[in-house]
């Protein structure tokens, strides 16, 4: 195990990924796109980032536990003060877990405006063996500026709630990003979609893929010919190489339609990228795309994990509403989510015990307390008309049920159960009218955010905050100095526990 270092500042960076307009955008140490990040399991990763934007920032480590360490999960005014411009800060992650994760911008949009990558952690013994490994980071592209476009989503002139709609899309922030094979090797594909938006359809002409990896969790090999992923989800795939060099191949992410209003006549939908085998080979035909009919709940975890009944279920409706003063707006059981005066982990440490009396978080922040070692069955119920992916801070969920419609919790569940060895992940689609419920073990103490992964609906309120263990949470978790700063010079009223 090794304490591995990063120097990140985070500046602003002129770029121009799609060829099609240069534009500002957030760059890490003058770089655009940001570097990855590389570990392996049981590391202690330490960041030192200096907040070079003229504005706050945060960073969060998408999918690590964080177990007894959530004062470094990331996001802005959830577990810590964003970082002040001009300001330094240190996340220190010790590493629990192994396979394909990112890190990306934790406050207002900064991950829309380029502050994403792959967080990549190697293990010590791969359970699957394989030669040679490429990330594949798929991400959606906006030539305007995020708080921009925010404004003008959430205003009274945008009724109907339609999201802004990318100009590109992008693998690896490149329009032809290209991955040399090499004739009998077997490859590693890590597949992230770092997407504001966009959920896409991936497959590689005349290459069958065996998907090993979801979300971190290694799983059994399973044949695919094509596969989606929502914002936030990854994926790991095994590849054989062909035995000869005489084609090199097209490799396509397509976006969804499906998650746009309206589809411009310019926006290429077909994103792609080149296996190649020579650089003298002629491409071979390009396939057309077939997207699967896909179940992630169908893919079986390696190392299996209990499940039990749940001590407490909580169903989360989601839809979207007009409010009086006609701005639109995301809600869970109709409440939508403000962000409250002080992060609500600062107030499970500093509230005693009333730190489990879940009006002293706010009602906006839409708190809700979970037990210690308690199971937890959350019914998740998409009451709109588009397709959401669910993410859950702190823990990875098994799936344990899809359904139709929205589920009445005082009745019998009525959808698909498996409980089983469920498939477990951190990001779930609910596709629109549909239900999925998800389980977990309230083993983590901390607080932790619910929301949808798309960051147009996070700004909307499309948020709930797990307030898990609260009890344990000052004996867990400490803050130090550095939190106390950062809060200080941004006037939030937070001096220490
Ligand atoms: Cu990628 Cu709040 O998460």
């Amino acid at each position: 195990a090794a304490i591995v270092t990063y120097d990140w500042n985070i500046t602003y960076v002129t770029a121009n990924p799609d060829g099609l307009k240069e534009r500002r955008v957030v760059g890490v140490n003058g770089q655009f796109p940001i570097p990855a990040i590389n570990v392996t399991l049981n590391d202690t990763l330490v960041i030192n980032v200096i907040n070079q934007l003229d504005e706050p920032t945060s960073l969060h480590s998408h999918g690590l536990f964080q177990t007894g360490n959530g004062q470094f999960d990331g996001p802005s005014m959830v577990t810590q003060c964003p970082i002040p411009a001009g300001a330094k800060f240190t996340y220190t992650i010790p590493i629990e877990q192994h396979g394909t994760y990112w890190i990306h911008g934790h406050y207002k949009g900064h991950y829309v405006d380029g502050l994403r990558g792959p967080l990549i952690i190697h293990n010590i013994n791969e359970t699957y063996a394989y030669d040679e490994e490429y990330t594949l980071a798929l991400a959606d592209w906006y030539h305007t500026e995020h708080p921009i476009m925010l404004e003008q989503y959430l205003s009274i002139f945008n009724p109907s709630g339609a999201e802004p709609v990318p100009e590109s899309g992008l693998i690896n922030h490149m329009t032809n990003a290209k991955f040399n094979f090499v004739p009998g090797k077997t490859y590693r594909l890590r597949l992230i979609n770092m997407s504001a938006l966009a959920m896409f359809h991936f497959h590689i002409d005349g290459h069958e893929m065996e998907i090993i990896e979801i979300d971190g969790i290694d799983v059994e090999r399973t044949k695919v010919t094509s596969f989606p992923i929502t914002a936030a989800q990854r994926y790991s795939v095994l590849v054989t190489a062909k035995n000869d060099t005489s084609y090199n191949y097209i490799l396509h992410a397509d976006m969804d339609p499906a998650m746009f209003d309206v589809v411009p006549d310019d926006l290429q939908l077909n994103v792609t990228g080149t296996i190649v085998y020579s650089e003298s080979a002629p491409t071979a035909p390009e396939e057309t795309s077939q997207w699967l009919d896909f179940n992630d709940g169908d893919l079986v975890p390696v190392i299996p994990e209990e499940t039990s009944e749940p001590a407490q279920i909580i169903a989360l409706t989601a839809s979207f509403n007009v409010l009086s003063d006609y701005s639109n707006k995301a809600t869970f059981n109709d409440i939508t989510y403000v962000q409250p005066k002080v992060p609500s982990l600062y107030t499970a440490l500093t509230t005693g015990n009333y730190s489990s009396n879940p009006e002293v978080y706010g009602k906006y922040t839409h708190p809700l307390v979970l037990k210690h070692n308690d199971w937890i069955e959350i019914i998740i119920n998409n009451n709109d008309a588009g397709n959401h992916p669910f993410h859950l801070h702190g823990h990875v969920f098994q799936i344990v049920g899809r359904g139709e419609g929205v589920h009445d919790p005082s009745k019998p569940y009525e959808g698909y159960i498996n409980t089983t060895n469920p498939a477990r992940r951190d990001t779930v689609l609910v596709p629109t009218e549909q239900n999925v419920a998800i389980r977990f073990r309230a083993n983590n103490p901390g607080v932790w955010l619910f929301h949808c992964h798309i960051e147009w609906h996070l700004q909307a309120g499309l948020a709930v905050t797990f307030i898990e263990a609260p009890d344990l949470i000052p004996s867990v978790i400490k803050v130090d100095q550095s939190h106390y700063d950062n809060c200080k010079a941004l006037d939030i009223p937070f001096s220490g526990n």
